[in-house]
């Protein structure tokens, strides 16, 4: 298959531009969907087939299809940005393809190829490019494709009747009046991700996992939750939903190695931007206690997590159960490269990497 032909029925109602206007002055996240929505099919005889879009709406859904009982699901989250030319990109859409397939992988689903993935983001995305925010205050249409068992079967089996979809929902600022750092709870009952787990796969039961976890933080008072090794409950992973860095006073960037963790998209462009900006940057292990001593003697200087949510984030202070070491003294880089990030996404500065992928 060289590309998918994609059926389209349009929505005869779409949103009003009065309230869409309305919508996107304030949109907060995950509430609001544009009027489509993409879906593929895929069977074991016919492969993926049937790509369409169609109207938003809910979808049929026998009481017996396998993804309610099971979990077999997968899924990425985007965003498509508007820059001041009105033009409309995605950032480095290929990389959200290319996890999706290792989630696939992981998760027994057959792998539809990347530049399938690509194609249907950009197909929803055009349709609806109304629903694009404008840039100012850091707005974007946050873009949710996913990958569900949709055969109606009680057996435990990978699913024979998969459905991939996208929708798109307009988001606001993480922040709202500037970005401020995230308090984190250090969670010692719960862990996200063992060895041979699914810690590596974007999948729903990782997220149902870490519920009790951020219960526990946001009970503590904190804002999120850090995640230890399952193993030694001795080395740092990531938060429920970001990874993390440590900048250290020579200037060295620590982040922990992969395996177990959500290999974030930000983290990986993040160690190509530090490498540019002259940092030197280590994916090891990690351990809890060099975090807590480095912080305290000075030696950390600024530690900050990143996803495409907030981009990038200062860390505050870090609880746990009998502790708590404060903030790191600065938050000076974590800040440049919050900034140099979003310019690319906005398409403020030279993309020098060649990271945005123009839709409209
Ligand atoms: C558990 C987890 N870690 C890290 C990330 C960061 O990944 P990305 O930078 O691709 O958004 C995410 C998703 O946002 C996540 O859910």
């Amino acid at each position: 298959m060289t590309s998918m032909q994609i059926s389209t029925t349009a929505n005869a109602a779409p949103v009003d531009d009065a309230r869409l206007a309305e919508i996107l002055a304030n949109p907060g996240f995950g509430v609001h969907f544009t009027d489509h929505m993409f879906l593929v099919e895929w069977t074991p005889d016919a492969g993926w087939h049937d790509a369409r879009i169609e109207p938003y709406g809910p979808l049929a859904m026998d009481p017996a299809t396998a993804v309610l009982h099971y979990a077999q699901e997968t899924f990425e989250g985007m965003k498509a940005y508007r820059h001041d030319d009105g033009s409309v990109w995605t950032f480095r859409p290929e990389e959200n393809a290319a996890r999706m397939v290792r989630s696939s992988q992981r998760l027994a689903f057959p792998e539809l190829p990347v530049a399938e993935f690509v194609q249907a983001v950009d197909a929803l995305v055009e349709i609806d490019q109304r629903w694009v925010p404008d840039p100012a205050g850091e707005k974007s249409l946050y873009l949710r494709p996913f990958m569900f068992a949709s055969e109606v079967f009680l057996g435990v089996r990978p699913a024979q009747h998969v459905t991939f979809m996208v929708i798109a929902s307009p988001a606001g600022a993480y922040f709202k009046g500037g970005v401020k750092p995230v308090t984190l709870w250090l969670t010692e009952d719960y862990t996200r991700a063992g060895r041979g787990g699914m810690g590596a796969a974007k999948t729903g039961g990782n997220y149902a996992s870490s519920l009790v976890a951020q219960q526990e933080a946001t009970a503590q008072g904190c804002d999120q939750v850090v995640f230890l090794d399952a193993q030694e409950g001795k080395y740092v992973e990531e938060l429920g939903g970001m990874n993390l860095y440590f900048v250290h006073d020579d200037g060295r960037i620590v982040t922990p190695e992969t395996g177990t963790i959500l290999e974030g998209i930000t983290r990986a462009s993040i160690i190509e931007l530090a490498g540019k900006l002259g940092h030197q940057v280590e994916e090891r292990r990690f351990s809890i206690d060099e975090w807590r001593d480095g912080v305290t003697s000075g030696r950390i200087t600024e530690v900050f997590a990143c996803g495409t949510a907030a981009v990038v984030t200062p860390v505050g202070s870090l609880k746990w159960d009998g502790g708590e070491v404060p903030a790191p003294a600065s938050t000076d880089l974590t800040m440049r490269v919050r900034q140099a990030l979003v310019d690319v996404q906005y398409g403020r500065a030279e993309d020098a990497f060649g990271w945005m992928h123009r839709i409209v």
